[in-house]
């Protein structure tokens, strides 16, 4: 079992460049397998989720080799449909593979990917959507099995704007016979990407972005050489880690429009803020003080840094209120952040956060990879040593996030126990 040891106090500063975001690259290494040509996926992040999708890939026959930091994906001697359950339950993500699959084979076997701390997460939104395609869809307790004589073009209207809903339905539009018209779509960044990758794979995809996406089924997709977008959730939790320590830092690489529901609150929040080109530079103001937020489908708050926002609302003067719009089970860390002083109380999908001047040091648990996330900031500030616990979580999605503090001045120290 792997800990984080950290010493609190030190007021971080410096700056850092951030990794491709994940949740562009999961849904890219899916859409690979769309073509017998070899894909290129430029500062490939080598993240635990990463990792194991390059796992359920060579599963399926498919060759995947790190070219320094880009990552080739050669599918042409794909020879399977299947995704094991073992891996299929590691990772949700590899929901993705479903409409992946079935546009490569008409046909897909994966296990349900099953829920997870922050909620239940149903898929039936992927599935009602390829069922419109022509796909019959067998559930079972352990494993969903697909197939299709064709995939055919259709209107599909998604009841929730549910990211990965879009993202499977686009990997399934792309190679379908005719039109598609995916309405009340998600509009994350990461799906205004995906759209730019498989374009450049010769895909006829417009309007990611907006709430309707236009795809034009092609015979086929070609090669490509492609750099995904920054990690969007990870320059917002590095932004925070300075002004969770009173420092300052500059994080490149991220455009501040993807995170702008939070630099607008630490712009509320006394913070001197400046942003040219992909730079973004915080300084934390003298002490922080309440805020309020609530999460929703982009553009609003997100929710992949609701977690990491609250550390902040615990050390702020005042009550602030943190609405959790998205997944009704998303504050699995406010136990652990209470056994380090945080005063907070949660009623449904609402927290409300009684500021304290700082927390203490204290033996805490991750129980997923934000939550986990949050604990690290928390650790950052308290006053003595806190231990960490579950780093197998942050690992999933942060790539060596100890190091990175270290260099922005952290006392944090990775230990096996
Ligand atoms: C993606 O998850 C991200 N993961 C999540 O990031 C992110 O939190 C989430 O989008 C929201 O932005 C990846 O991209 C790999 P959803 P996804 O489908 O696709 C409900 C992280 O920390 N829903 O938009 O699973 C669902 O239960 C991870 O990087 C249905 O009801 O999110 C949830 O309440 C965590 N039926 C809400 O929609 C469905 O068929 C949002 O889910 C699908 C979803």
């Amino acid at each position: 079992m792997e800990k984080f040891v950290i010493n609190g106090g030190a007021k971080l500063s410096g700056s850092l460049r951030v990794e491709s975001a994940k949740n562009a690259v999961l849904p890219m290494l899916a859409g690979a397998i769309l073509t017998d040509e070899k894909v290129i996926i430029k500062n490939c992040p080598k993240i635990e989720d990463v990792l194991t999708m390059i796992k359920i890939l060579a599963r399926l026959g498919v060759k995947t080799q790190f070219l320094g930091e880009d990552l080739m994906v050669d599918a042409s001697n794909i020879n399977g449909y299947e995704i094991p359950d073992e891996l299929g339950k590691e990772l949700r993500s590899s929901v993705f593979m479903m409409g992946a699959l079935i546009s490569r084979f008409k046909k897909a076997k994966v296990s349900y990917p099953g829920g997870c701390k922050i909620g239940a997460r149903p898929i039936n939104l992927h599935l009602d959507g390829l069922k419109q395609m022509g796909v019959n869809v067998i559930e079972n307790e352990e494993y969903i099995e697909c197939f299709a004589s064709d995939l055919k073009g259709c209107k599909i209207k998604l009841s929730y704007p549910s990211v990965g809903a879009t993202e499977n339905l686009m990997l399934s539009a792309v190679l379908a016979q005719g039109k598609t018209e995916l309405h009340g779509v998600a509009k994350e960044p990461e799906i205004v990407d995906l759209m730019q990758f498989l374009n450049k794979m010769g895909a006829k995809v417009y309007g990611a972005g907006t709430s309707t996406i236009l795809i034009e089924g092609v015979k086929k997709l070609h090669a490509v050489e492609y750099k995904p977008i920054a990690d969007r959730i990870e320059a917002g939790t590095y932004l925070l880690s300075a002004v969770i320590t009173g420092g300052e830092i500059e994080v490149n690489g991220c455009d501040a429009k993807n995170i702008y529901p939070l630099i607008h609150k630490l712009c509320d929040n006394t913070c001197k803020i400046s942003i040219k080109n992909d730079i973004i530079y915080v300084k934390s103001g003298r002490v922080p003080k309440s805020f309020d937020f609530s999460t929703g489908p982009y553009p609003f708050f997100p929710t992949d840094l609701q977690a990491q926002t609250m550390v902040l609302s615990t050390i702020s003067q005042g009550v602030s209120t943190i609405i959790e719009n998205v997944f009704e089970n998303r504050f699995c860390h406010v136990s652990e952040l209470k056994k380090m002083g945080a005063d907070i109380s949660v009623k449904g999908r609402r927290a409300t956060v009684n500021g304290v001047n700082r927390l203490h040091g204290a033996k805490v648990f991750a129980n997923d990879l934000r939550g986990g996330s949050a604990l690290v900031l928390a650790g950052l500030n308290a006053e003595g040593v806190s231990e960490i616990y579950g780093v197998n979580h942050i690992k999933r999605g942060y790539l060596n996030i100890d190091e990175k503090l270290r260099t922005l001045g952290a006392n944090v120290k990775l230990q096996k126990e």
